[in-house]
């Protein structure tokens, strides 16, 4: 491999992000980075998510940029990171140049003591992961590279471990990358919050990582949508999330913890409802898996009633042929004025 790879911190100059998007329009598959520039420089010329920090690292044959990738370090809590824009051209694949570039994040990441990266990956690109380090989650698409060489699971346990009380406070866009280890632990409800569709890793493969917490983040962005974090240490890691959506006067809530603290889940749900009352809703209304009786049983304790029959959940979902197959499960809608 005669590449050579350079790290450039974001702000990325402009040149550059159209050299990146110019390899990029080589590559047949999908890099998961929208239909034109715009979102590539908005993320690079750092427009958008300045919470993280963008180390981005380009491979270059006899000055021609061959591949890129990318690590966003959580500035809130450098130890925690994602991993993101792999890619080498084709015409310069099968020479270790992917490699290179899953390797150097990982060793830089190793040099500023973090902890952990987390990725979402297309299968046929798993085993340059995993000589890189990484290891798949089980039950997800998703995988993390844990510098202290424990398994993801093992280092996801130790994460929410002994944390102390935990409070909750309004959701902020940092939360996006604090919020992945908690979004990959499996939960034992179904539906962990129906306004962002979000299903336990227990019961459904995630198809991508990413996009679970760029759910949340987006509802801070609409003036009818917010969420709240519940937050335990001195890394403020987040231990629990819930969401407001209002809609005609009607507020939905739902809202989910870690098992260690089941304890602030009222207290989610009340700042969600909190929330709604403020901006006008008489209506709170929260939508339960009819297989997730002890939800069913805590929204109970905060006095909302049966309302009928709610649109149900997918759950395992699978595209095949145009056709959405899956587990069907019942939902009950409970209200509470
Ligand atoms: C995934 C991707 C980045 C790999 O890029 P690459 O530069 O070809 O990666 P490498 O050369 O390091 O490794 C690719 C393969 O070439 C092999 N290889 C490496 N050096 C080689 C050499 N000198 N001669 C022959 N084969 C070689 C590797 O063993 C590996 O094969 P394997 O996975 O079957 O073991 C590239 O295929 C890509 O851009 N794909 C599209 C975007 C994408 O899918 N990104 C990942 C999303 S999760």
């Amino acid at each position: 491999m005669n590449a050579e790879i350079t790290r450039i911190e974001a702000p990325v100059s402009m040149d550059l992000i159209e050299e990146i998007w110019t390899m990029w329009e080589t590559v047949p598959e999908d890099v998961g980075v929208g239909e034109d520039i715009s979102g590539l420089r908005d993320e690079l010329s750092n427009a958008v998510r300045t919470e993280d920090r963008k180390l981005l690292y380009v491979a270059r044959v006899d000055g021609k940029l061959a591949g890129t990738s990318a690590i966003w370090v959580s500035r809130r809590d450098p130890k925690l990171a994602e991993f993101g824009l792999p890619a080498t051209a084709p015409k310069f694949r099968r020479r270790g140049i992917g490699q290179a570039l899953f390797d150097a994040p990982v060793a830089d990441f190793r040099e500023m003591h973090g902890e952990a990266i987390f990725l979402g990956a297309s299968s046929y690109a798993y085993r340059t992961y995993y000589r890189a380090g990484y290891r798949k989650l089980v039950g997800s698409v998703a995988l993390a590279y844990i510098t202290s060489g424990e398994s993801p699971e093992a280092y996801l346990v130790d994460f929410f471990r002994d944390l102390g009380p935990a409070t909750v406070s309004p959701g902020e866009h940092a939360d996006r990358t604090s919020a992945v280890p908690l979004l990959h632990t499996p939960h034992n409800s179904q539906v962990m919050d129906a306004n962002v569709n979000l299903l336990s890793l227990r019961y459904n493969q995630f198809l991508g990582f990413a996009g679970q917490s760029g759910r949340y983040v987006d509802l801070l962005d609409c003036e009818d949508s917010t969420f709240f974090a519940a937050r335990a240490g001195e890394r403020g890691k987040v231990v629990g999330l819930s969401t407001a959506k209002l809609r005609d006067g009607t507020c939905s809530v739902d809202g989910f913890t870690h098992p260690y603290y089941e304890g602030s889940w009222s207290d989610l749900i009340e700042s969600a409802v909190a929330w709604g009352k403020e901006h006008g809703a008489i209506v709170f209304a929260a939508a339960v898996s009819d297989e997730d009786y002890e939800k069913r049983e805590m929204f109970e304790a905060l006095g909302f009633k049966d309302a009928g029959k709610g649109d149900g959940f997918l759950l395992d979902s699978m595209q095949i042929k145009n056709y959405e197959q899956g587990k069907k499960v019942g939902s009950v809608r409970l209200e509470r004025s």
